[in-house]
C-alpha cells in the first residue's frame, strides 16, 4: 500500500485517554474479553451496578424462545425512576436536566426536582383518564419539554408510548395509531420552526377523521403556538388543564423487564412501517452503558444531542440515557439555519456544550452555508466547551468528518462515529473517544458485548477487506423484541432462515479493514433509503405515488447526493399519455406535494421521471438496477437484451420537464 492509501489515524489525547470512563485501548479489549468469556455474566455485572431494580433480576438472558430473546425478564424497574427519582434522591434536585432554548431564542432551565413534578402531574393526568399499564398513548408533539415530559410519563405509568415524528402527515399518524391501537393522543396546537408558528393540531383532526382511529379516548393537546383548535367536547383537553389539578407526586407502576417501554415505527423493505418494540431493562442498561463509555458523560458534561423525539436517536439520546445519567442536556426546538446558519455554533458557546452529538446531513449543509457566509462559520464562535463531538444516521464521508474535526472541534475532540438503527436501541459500532483511534469514514469497532460480523449470502464470515452483509451474532440487552403486531415478520426481517436464525440481520452491507478490522457501513441491502438521516422504504413511496388518482405505475430508487447523502428519484408511468413540457414540470410539482401530504415532506421525490413504461423483464420484473444508474445519470452499459421494452430508457434517462 502506498502512503497516500494509508488513511490517517485520530488518536485522543493523553488527557482524553486519562479521564475517560474506557481508558486507552487494552481497556477496551479487557471489556471485549470479559464480554467473550462470560457473555451473560458481562451483561449481568453492568445491569446490576448501572440500573436501580425494584425487584433484582436472577436470569439474565432467556434463549428458549430463540429468536424472541428475553433479558432480566424476572427483574422489576420502572424507567422514570431511574432518570429521575434516583438523581433527586441522589442530591441531584437542583441541578438542571433540560436547557430548553425555543425555535426564537427563549431559554428554559428545568431542573430534575422540577422535571419530577411535571412528570407526576401528567402521569396522574393520565391515569386519571383511565390510561394504564400497557396501554398505547401516541405522542405527535415537536420538539419541546412537554415532548419528554410525555414520554417519561408513560413510562412512569407503565404505558407503551410510540411517538410519530412532528414531520409525518395525517395519514401516516393515523396509520401508526390504527397500528398501534392507541388509547390516548398527544400533540400540540402547534410548532414552530425557523420563525414560522406551523399547525399541528388541525393534523392530528385530519388524522382521527379518517376511520381507524376510534381505538383514542382521550387527545391532550399541549398549548405551544396560540393557535385556535377545534377542541372535541368529552375528548380533547388541554395539558395545563389536565395537569393543574394533579398532585405532584405519582407512585410509579413497576414492570418486569420485558414490558414494552415504547414502540417506534420505522420504515422496512415492504410498503407498511413497522412498529419496533423496545424492552424497559435491557433498553435503558444500552442506555446508560452508551451514554458512559461512548460519550464519557461526566457530571459536569453540557450534552446537546440535536435529533427530534420522533426518531430512535431522540429517544434513546435525548429523553432516557442523558437523564438515566443525571446529566445536563439541551433540548432544540428549532432549525440549524434560523435565524441564520450559526445557530448551532451560537448554542455551543452560549451554553457551553461539551458533547456534541448531530447528523452528517446537518454537517455538509452547515459546510455549504460556512462557504457561502463567512459570517456563519464556526470560526467566529468560542467553542472551546466542546470535548467529544458525534455522527449517527448515516455514513460521514471523510470530508466532512475533516471539517468537523477541525472546524468544529478544534482538532481536538474525537469524533464518535456511532452505528445503530431503530431497532438496536443504542449503540452498536462506535469509536469509544478515550480509546479508539479514528479513522474518518469508519465507525470504527464494535461496542464492548456486542459481536458483530461480516459475511456473506450463506452467513460465513467474509476475511477482512472483502464486503459483505453486517449481521450480530449474539442477542444484546436494548435490542428490538419483536414488530408489534407481527411477530413473523420480526422473524423474516431481522432472523432469516437464510442464516439459520441465528444472526441478527442488520439490513447493512460493511467491509472491515484488512489491517485494523474496522468496520465502514456500506449502505443499505435492502430497499431502504436514507435520505438526510432518515429511513424511507421505497416501496413506501411507491404506495404513496400509485394512490395517486393518475399515476398507474411508479418505481422508487435513491442516488447519491452530496447534501442529503440519498435522494429519491422516482419513475413514473402515468394512466394517460407521458407528459412533456410545461405539463409534465406541473405533474411533478402535483405528485411530490401528494407524497408530502401521503407520508410528509421528507418523502418527497427529489427527481420524477416519466415512461410509458418502466424497464422490466420479460417475466414482468422490474429492473431497478437499471434504474439505479438512470437515476445517477450513468451510461446504461451492460446488455439489456432481456429488457422486454429496451426503448423505455431513453425516456426515463432525463429528469423530465
Ligand atoms: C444508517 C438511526 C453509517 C444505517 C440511529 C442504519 C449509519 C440506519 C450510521 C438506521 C453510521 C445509522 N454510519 N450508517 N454511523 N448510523 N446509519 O433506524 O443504514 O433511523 O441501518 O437509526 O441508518 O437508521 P435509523
Amino acid at each position: 500500500m502506498s502512503n497516500e492509501q494509508q488513511p490517517r489515524l485520530y488518536y485522543p489525547s493523553e488527557e482524553m485517554v486519562k479521564n475517560a470512563a474506557v481508558s486507552g485501548m487494552d481497556a477496551y479489549r479487557a471489556l471485549c474479553k470479559e464480554a467473550e468469556d462470560d457473555y451473560e455474566g458481562y451483561w449481568a455485572r453492568q445491569a446490576r451496578e448501572l440500573v436501580e431494580w425494584k425487584k433484582p433480576f436472577t436470569q439474565v438472558l432467556d434463549e428458549s424462545n430463540a429468536p424472541f430473546f428475553k433479558w432480566f425478564a424476572d427483574g422489576q424497574l420502572n424507567v422514570s425512576y431511574n432518570c429521575l427519582d434516583r438523581n433527586v434522591n441522589n442530591g441531584l434536585g437542583d441541578k438542571v436536566a433540560l436547557i430548553f432554548e425555543a425555535d426564537g431564542g427563549d431559554v428554559t432551565r428545568i431542573t430534575y426536582k422540577d422535571l419530577l413534578t411535571r412528570v407526576c402531574k401528567f402521569s396522574n393526568a393520565l391515569r386519571a383518564m383511565g390510561v394504564k399499564k400497557g396501554d398505547r398513548v401516541v405522542i405527535y408533539l415537536p420538539m419541546s419539554i412537554e415532548g419528554v415530559v410525555a414520554m417519561q410519563a408513560c413510562a412512569r405509568i407503565g404505558a407503551t408510548h410510540s411517538i410519530v415524528f412532528g414531520g409525518f402527515s395525517a395519514q401516516a399518524l393515523r396509520d401508526r395509531i390504527n397500528d398501534a391501537g392507541a388509547v390516548a393522543l398527544i400533540t400540540s396546537d402547534g410548532q414552530f420552526r425557523g420563525g414560522k408558528a406551523l399547525p399541528l393540531k388541525p393534523i392530528a383532526d385530519e388524522a382521527l377523521g379518517m376511520g381507524g382511529c376510534e381505538c383514542i379516548k382521550n387527545v391532550v393537546v399541549v398549548q405551544r403556538t396560540g393557535a385556535a383548535c377545534n377542541m372535541v367536547e368529552g375528548r380533547d383537553k388541554w395539558f395545563h388543564e389536565v395537569c393543574a389539578s394533579q398532585a405532584d407526586t405519582c407512585e410509579p407502576e413497576w414492570v418486569d423487564a420485558e414490558h414494552p417501554l415504547f414502540l417506534l415505527y420505522t420504515s422496512g423493505s415492504t410498503g407498511k412501517p413497522k412498529g419496533v418494540q423496545h424492552s424497559t431493562g435491557g433498553y435503558l442498561l444500552h442506555a446508560i452503558l452508551t451514554m458512559k463509555w461512548t460519550f464519557d458523560i461526566k457530571p459536569n458534561d453540557v450534552f446537546w444531542c440535536t435529533a427530534d423525539i420522533g426518531w430512535v436517536t431522540g429517544h434513546t439520546y435525548i429523553t432516557y440515557g442523558p437523564l438515566a445519567c443525571g446529566a445536563t442536556e439541551i433540548v432544540f426546538e428549532g432549525v440549524p439555519t434560523y435565524p441564520d446558519a450559526g445557530r448551532f455554533w451560537k448554542m455551543i458557546q452560549d451554553h457551553k456544550v461539551s458533547i456534541f452529538y448531530t447528523a452528517p446531513t446537518a454537517i455538509r449543509s452547515l459546510i455549504k452555508a460556512a462557504d457561502n457566509t463567512p459570517t456563519v462559520h464556526p470560526k467566529n464562535y468560542d467553542l472551546s466547551s466542546l470535548r467529544i463531538l458525534g455522527s449517527v444516521g448515516e455514513p460521514i464521508n471523510p470530508a466532512a468528518w475533516e471539517w468537523y474535526y477541525q472546524n468544529v472541534g478544534g482538532s481536538r475532540c474525537p469524533i464518535v462515529d456511532t452505528f445503530w438503527q431503530t431497532e438496536t436501541g443504542g449503540h452498536m459500532i462506535t469509536p469509544l473517544p478515550g480509546a479508539t483511534p479514528l479513522v474518518p469514514g469508519s465507525c470504527t469497532l464494535p461496542f464492548p458485548g456486542i459481536i458483530a460480523a461480516v459475511v456473506d449470502e450463506t452467513g460465513t464470515e467474509v476475511p477482512n477487506g472483502q464486503g459483505g452483509i453486517l449481521v450480530v451474532k449474539r442477542p444484546w440487552p436494548a435490542m428490538i423484541r419483536t414488530i408489534w403486531g407481527d411477530p413473523d415478520r420480526f422473524k423474516k426481517s431481522y432472523y432469516p432462515d437464510d442464516f439459520k436464525g441465528k444472526l441478527y440481520l442488520a439490513g447493512d452491507g460493511a467491509i472491515r479493514d484488512k489491517e485494523t478490522g474496522y468496520f465502514t457501513i456500506t449502505g443499505r441491502i435492502d430497499d431502504v433509503l436514507n435520505v438526510s438521516g432518515h429511513r424511507m422504504g421505497t416501496m413506501e413511496i411507491e404506495s404513496a405515488l400509485v394512490a395517486h388518482e393518475k399515476v398507474a405505475e411508479a418505481a422508487v430508487v435513491g442516488r447519491p447526493d452530496d447534501l442529503t447523502g440519498e435522494a429519491i428519484v422516482a419513475f413514473v408511468v402515468l394512466k394517460g399519455a407521458r407528459p412533456t413540457g410545461e405539463d409534465a414540470k406541473a405533474m411533478i410539482k402535483d405528485l411530490q406535494n401528494w407524497v408530502g401530504h401521503e407520508i410528509g415532506p421528507i418523502a418527497k421525490p427529489k427527481d420524477i421521471r416519466f415512461g410509458e413504461n418502466l424497464p422490466k423483464t420479460r417475466s414482468g420484473k422490474i429492473m431497478r438496477r437499471l434504474l439505479r444508474q438512470l437515476a445517477k445519470g450513468e451510461e446504461i452499459t451492460q446488455d439489456t437484451s432481456t429488457l422486454e421494452n429496451p426503448a423505455i430508457l431513453d425516456q426515463l434517462k432525463q429528469p423530465a420537464g
